[in-house]
């Protein structure tokens, strides 16, 4: 008896077929989704560095990190670099896999969602009017598999040193690794289920993805395109959804700088909540924080700003850190397609206004072996785009993207 069977049939299990958005006008969708939690063990190996930074401990050491790292004299990140640390530890990265729960010709097509700064994988599968704005819905509706987690420190993922762990390299190894467990197929029979919320174990408990279209929002995009450049990840990908991420000439004028972040100490923002976060990790204020980065106010329902706010994340000062050390290089063996979609108006990525700034010069750059490269602005909305009204009819668009992708 496998470890996952051996669980599922000691746990009680509730069975919750979640109704999810069934396009019309199909015969050949599904209606819905099957879950299991999973904690899987990711071993990641990674050479990053120390920096000289201020410490995080407070409310008070927060903005003070946040003045000293933007400071002229001290805004470049190499030159605080004080020695090498070399990553060679096994995670525990917390995710959720969800498969459709009829067999259908896309349930091997495994998209693996990236969350940004801010947000563990909640961000995928909002709670508040699911048909509206949970993107597993969405794409469960259209029989793709959806594996969606929490970075690590972040949700119920590991928490570990947030200065000199939890960084860009350990990140993008996080990715990959989960990238390669789920292809072997042993996502279930390596992980710890923590929770199943399945009626049909043997659709779900040996699962394995023939095919992986890479998700990511923001941050989730930009390590995954950092991931791509190197040859022998590109290839454990066969597609991606950048939102969030949009190269383009407004950047250089971009005035929404960390300094307008007002990050504050976990623990004092919310000791019950944030209890298990400690040094060197920072959050979002408030809620009038989330609605400068994350939204526009024609596309804001009030009660999905609430959301956020319930559901927000903190982030390490080690991905600030060790943002100076990454670049974006060719990624010469991505030859999938690729997406690019964000929110028409996006604060945090172009200044207020996508319309017409796009560098599709530099984006081929970036992919130059990529079959197609698309790029699309989600009318009205802000940056987070997958809480901004309308947000399904957003989904509608990657998704038929992909199809007529052969995806
Ligand atoms: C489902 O759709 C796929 C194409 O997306 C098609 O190849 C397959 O035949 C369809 N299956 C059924 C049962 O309609
Ligand atoms: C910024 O932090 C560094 C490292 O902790 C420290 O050496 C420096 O004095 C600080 N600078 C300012 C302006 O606070
Ligand atoms: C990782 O998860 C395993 C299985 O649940 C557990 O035994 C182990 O203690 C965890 N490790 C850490 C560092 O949390
Ligand atoms: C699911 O359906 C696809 C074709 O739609 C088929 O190739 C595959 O073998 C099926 N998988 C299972 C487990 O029935
Ligand atoms: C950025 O700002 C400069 C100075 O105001 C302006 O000349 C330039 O056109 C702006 N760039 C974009 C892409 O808006
Ligand atoms: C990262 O830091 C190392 C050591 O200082 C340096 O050799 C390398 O060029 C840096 N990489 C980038 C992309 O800045
Ligand atoms: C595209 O891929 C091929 C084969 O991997 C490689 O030789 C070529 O250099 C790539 N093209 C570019 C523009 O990098
Ligand atoms: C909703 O989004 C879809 C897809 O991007 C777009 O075609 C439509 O115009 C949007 N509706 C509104 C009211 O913005």
């Amino acid at each position: 008896m496998s470890g996952f069977l051996a669980l599922v049939s000691a746990a009680i299990i509730a069975l919750t077929q979640t109704a999810s958005s069934a396009p019309t006008g199909s015969s050949n969708t599904t209606s819905t989704k099957l879950c299991v939690q999973l904690q899987i063990p990711v071993p990641v190996v990674a050479d990053q560095y120390h920096y000289d930074q201020p410490q995080v401990d407070s409310n008070i050491d927060a903005i003070d990190w946040t003045v000293n790292v933007t400071t002229w004299d001290m805004a470049d990140w190499n030159a605080r670099q004080r020695g090498t640390v070399h990553v060679n530890q096994i995670f525990n990265i917390s995710a959720q896999l969800c498969v459709p729960s009829k067999n259908t010709s896309k349930a091997d097509v495994l998209h693996i969602a990236t969350a940004g700064q801010g947000f563990d994988r909640r961000y995928y599968d909002v709670e508040i009017q699911p048909e509206e704005y949970s993107y597993v819905d969405a794409a469960i509706g259209k029989g793709y598999s959806v594996l969606a987690y929490d970075r690590i420190g972040t949700g119920g993922s590991e928490k570990p040193d947030a200065y000199d762990i939890v960084q860009i390299p350990t990140d993008i190894e996080v990715l990959a690794g989960l990238t390669k467990i789920a292809r072997s197929g042993d996502l279930i029979s390596s992980s710890q289920v923590s929770a199943a919320t399945t009626g049909g174990e043997p659709a779900i408990q040996d699962y394995q993805a023939t095919k992986v279209v890479h998700v990511g929002h923001a941050y989730g995009s930009y390590i995954t395109s950092i991931m791509f450049a190197n040859p022998t990840y590109a290839i454990l990908s066969d597609g991606a959804l950048m939102t969030g991420l949009y190269f383009n000439f407004a950047m250089e004028n971009n005035s929404l700088t960390v300094l307008n972040y007002n990050h504050a100490f976990p623990k004092e923002n919310d000791p019950v909540r944030f209890a298990e976060w400690g040094s060197g990790y920072f959050v979002l204020d408030n809620k009038q924080t989330l609605q400068k980065l994350f939204f526009q106010k024609a596309t804001l329902d009030p009660a999905l700003l609430d959301y956020t706010e319930a559901i927000k994340q903190p982030e390490s000062v080690g991905t600030y850190s060790s943002e100076g050390n990454s670049t974006l290089t060719p990624a010469t063996d991505f030859t999938g397609p690729i997406m690019f979609f964000t929110g028409e108006f996006d604060n945090y990525v172009c200044n207020g206004d996508c319309n017409g700034v796009f560098d599709e010069h530099f984006t081929n750059y970036l992919y130059p072996n990529a079959t197609a490269l698309a790029h699309y602005l989600q009318p009205g909305a802000g940056h987070a785009t997958g809480l901004s009204t309308n947000a399904s009819a957003g989904y509608e668009v990657m998704l038929q993207y992909l199809d007529s992708q052969g995806l």
